[in-house]
């Protein structure tokens, strides 16, 4: 059954396809040179035992924050191997829920014998003078790196940060170096004057990559993944200048280049062409469509599936009148209390600010005036990711195996999507 899947795919690749997946940190990082160089500068205190700066570093999605200071660390503790002065626990903040787990997972990661765990459930505090108890016992400097720094603070404000940042002064022997990793840029207004002072005492910016720079990035992962002569022309250049166009973000063009590859696993073909970056492409927008709309609050589903029906009906812009009726009716259907007709010109905003809808106004003399709406994403995907919702999932209308993915973006007024 799967033979002739496997028999191209084995055309295509010569290394592992983990190469082109995200969890992968190449050894090179090109166009970082000088950010890694800047990194270690200001880590390097540590090597010669004594305290470095707190760093922040700032920068768009996909920019090579992770991957920098992941590289610089693992030079940092070859180095410090010897002296064994340095340790360095790294904490993705996205998986921390509260402060208390987080100072928990730190002393958790120095504890070395069962005894001196901390558990779940004791007061701050007593989590607090026990990390000191650790910090001390250990002894040496504790590089504590914490990727996604600014999610933590919008989940659970600045107090954790101060702990951790003024943690140094109740120590004896131990002390902590704060490596804060953020892609906002703007988070740091949010904290108090006394932590941001103490975690800005260096920063570095990590600028977007440009299409030029991002075609080496992938010439780079190419060579490593597929076979020669397998990457067509223009594929390399198609997909850095997508991501180019959309933030400069790394990850984004490695992805296109894996979907790029798959598509042509799929359709057996030998060599990865610009029409399956093209393929890929819009895929990978349909992909991003169709969370975004996942993600949306249940009236906002329900204004957005009522505005696509007016589409589909009518084949092109729906008035808002139209729009509040529909909406009406599915709100009723759904024993839904209907949401002011003010609350749904907001959600009506919401909708384009996502870029998943235009609404453009539109006179109807005598100074009257309204909105037509245009849809912006692909109608038929975007109804049936609605349907599968638990909300809407009795209007699921019957499915039909050949209805394919690659549908029509079809407005054609439509500016390109937007989805942050
Ligand atoms: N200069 C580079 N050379 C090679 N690969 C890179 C480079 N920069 C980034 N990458 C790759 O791009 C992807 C994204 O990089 P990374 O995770 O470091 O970005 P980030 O700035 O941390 O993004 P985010 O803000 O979303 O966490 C990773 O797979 C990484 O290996
Ligand atoms: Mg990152």
């Amino acid at each position: 059954m799967f033979d002739g899947a496997l028999s191209a795919a084995s055309e295509l690749y010569r290394g592992s396809r983990e190469i082109l997946q995200d969890t992968y940190v190449p050894s090179r990082l090109p166009h970082r040179e000088h950010q890694v160089q800047q990194v270690a500068e200001v880590l390097a205190p540590l090597l010669r035992g004594e305290r470095s700066s707190n760093l922040l570093i700032y920068g768009k999605i996909g920019t090579g924050k992770t991957a920098v200071v992941s590289q610089v660390r693992t030079e940092l503790l070859r180095h410090a191997a010897a002296k064994g002065r340095v340790v360095a626990v790294s904490i993705n903040c996205a998986n921390i829920d509260a402060p208390y787990s987080l100072l928990q997972t730190v002393g958790n990661e120095l504890a070395t014998k069962e005894a001196d765990r901390i558990p779940t459930g004791w007061s701050l505090d007593r989590v607090q003078a026990q990390l000191r108890a650790l910090l001390d016992g250990r002894g040496g400097t504790v590089l504590l790196v914490l990727d996604e720094i600014d999610r933590l603070v919008r989940k659970s404000g600045d107090g954790v940060l101060y702990t951790l940042s003024q943690i140094n002064t109740e120590l004896q022997k131990g002390r902590v170096v704060l490596v804060g990793i953020s892609n906002d840029l703007k988070f740091t207004d949010q904290l108090d004057a006394r932590v941001r002072s103490r975690l800005h005492e260096e920063k570095i910016l990590f600028p977007p990559y440009d299409a030029p720079q991002l075609q080496d990035i992938l010439r780079d992962r190419a060579l490593q993944v597929f076979r020669d002569g397998v990457v067509e022309a223009g594929v390399i250049e198609r997909c850095a200048s997508y991501a180019a166009l959309e933030n400069g973000d790394a990850r984004r063009a490695i992805s296109l280049l894996r979907l790029a590859a798959e598509t042509a696993e799929r359709e057996r073909s030998r060599r990865i062409t610009q029409d399956h970056v093209v393929k890929a492409k819009n895929r990978f927008d349909l992909d991003l469509v169709l969370e975004c709309v996942r993600s949306l609050p249940p009236h906002c589903k329900v204004l957005l599936y009522a505005i696509l029906q007016g589409y589909e009906r009518r084949r092109g812009g729906v008035l808002t009148g139209e729009v509040y009726e529909g909406y009406t009716k599915l709100a009723q259907k759904l024993s839904l209390p209907p949401l002011h007709p003010r609350s749904i010109s907001n959600y009506v905003l919401e909708l384009e600010s996502l870029g998943l809808i235009q609404a453009n106004v539109v006179s109807r003399g005598r100074g009257g005036r309204t909105r037509e709406i245009f849809v912006e994403v692909p109608v038929s995907e975007t109804m049936r990711a609605l349907e599968d919702d638990e909300l809407l999932k009795a209007f699921a209308r019957p499915r039909f195996l050949s209805q394919t993915v690659l549908t029509n973006f079809d407005n054609p007024n439509r500016s390109g999507p937007n989805y942050g």
